[in-house]
């Protein structure tokens, strides 16, 4: 089969870390017979300064006429500045919302071969496997009033976390779904103590959860979830939760793999029903790494897992998906790992070094 495929590296680490998965990928194109078409585009700092936007028009047409989009990282010093007019990060928010990928899935995996290399004792972290389904497009990173101001007395400013009914409903729906693929179990996180979005978004999980009666539902406040992600991890199976709360418990998350150059990341503009191929972008959950960047040292381990996800998710090839998770495993457990990963006894490798191996074992 044939499939289109809009590619942004973006900034810093993205084009490195962008070209072993493209390396990857084309593996599994010769192996399994089918066609990769790439057409490349600019995003985040390296747009500003080519395009200056930091995503053009043209750019997001070619993403809405792809199966999927395939994204490295955004985020450049340079423009760190909180004062100034245009973020590289913008980029990524309004893919995000032109796209309409409100759903975002984040797998959290410790590999049985990085387990001695966390922070946390082995024993409490071996064997955990959950996945974050977060909100994308609602919340505080898109609500309105959201500005800067100055009164009499100062600055102010105001961010609004508000969502609809329809929002709550479609994410929650993603979560119910994605908790039958699994173990049936889901967490609906909330600050429903507190906040009234968070009270609307327990009252529609709950009139949701009628539709779903072979899956378990637990309400858990996002302060207690932050705290159960490292006291037990595996415990946790599927847990939906609004934007700003999904961003950083999976941040928080990704320490338990090992590293942030191992959390993947999809997100997605419909509900991921098996058989079911829907738009989706691909892209690791970490940032540009700037100091890291041109030296051939960043873990492409978190974009080949995103690809994989891709090709499950966007274009429907599962058995082609679980063939790059097969080799990402076997690659770790030879002992092959990057700078962010490493531990005694084992062997450095640098990004295209990690590239190579995997590519070598697809379809082994
Ligand atoms: C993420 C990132 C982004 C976010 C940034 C880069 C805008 O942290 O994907 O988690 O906050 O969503
Ligand atoms: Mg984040």
């Amino acid at each position: 089969m044939e499939f289109r495929i809009a590619v942004l590296p973006g900034d810093g680490i993205g084009p490195e870390i962008i070209d072993e998965t493209i390396k990857v990928l084309n593996t599994v194109g010769i192996k399994y017979n089918h066609a990769f078409i790439y057409i490349k585009g600019l995003v985040g700092g390296v747009a500003i300064e080519k395009e200056g936007t930091a995503l053009a028009m043209d750019t997001l047409k070619v993403c809405k006429q792809s199966d999927a989009v395939l994204l490295g990282a955004v985020g450049d010093p340079k423009y760190d500045d909180p004062q100034a007019p245009i973020h590289p990060e913008d980029g990524l928010l309004k893919l995000r919302k032109e796209l309409g990928l409100f759903a975002n899935l984040r797998p959290v995996k410790v590999y049985p071969a990085l387990v001695d290399n966390t922070n946390f004792k082995p024993e409490v972290i071996r064997g955990s496997d959950f996945i974050f389904v977060r909100e994308l497009t609602g919340g505080l990173y898109f609500g309105r009033p959201k500005r800067q101001w100055k009164t009499t007395r100062g600055r102010r400013a105001v961010d609004t976390m508000s969502y609809s009914e329809q929002e709550i409903k479609r994410i929650i729906r993603v979560g119910f779904e994605v908790a039958r693929t699994r173990k049936k179990k889901l967490i609906s996180v909330d600050k429903a103590n507190v906040l009234q979005s968070s009270r609307l978004w327990r009252q529609v999980a709950i009139e949701i959860a009628e539709d779903y009666p072979d899956v378990e539902m637990e309400h858990m406040l996002v302060d207690a979830c932050g705290m159960r992600i490292i006291q037990n991890p595996r415990y946790l199976d599927v847990l939906v939760t609004e934007n700003t709360f999904g961003d950083i418990l999976t941040d928080e998350a990704s320490m338990l793999g090992g590293s942030l150059g191992m959390l993947a990341s999809a997100s997605l503009a419909g509900v991921p029903i098996t058989g079911n191929r829907t738009l989706g972008m691909y892209e690791p959950s970490h940032g540009s790494a700037p100091r890291r960047a041109g030296q051939n040292l960043a873990n492409p381990i978190a974009t080949i897992i995103s690809m994989a996800m891709m090709l499950s998710y966007s274009l429907g090839l599962v058995k082609e998906a679980k063939a790059v998770e097969k080799a990402i495993e076997k690659v770790l457990e030879e002992g092959y790992r990057t700078y962010d990963i490493m531990g005694e006894g084992m062997k450095k490798v640098s990004t295209k070094e990690m590239g190579d191996l995997i590519a070598e074992r697809i379809g082994e």
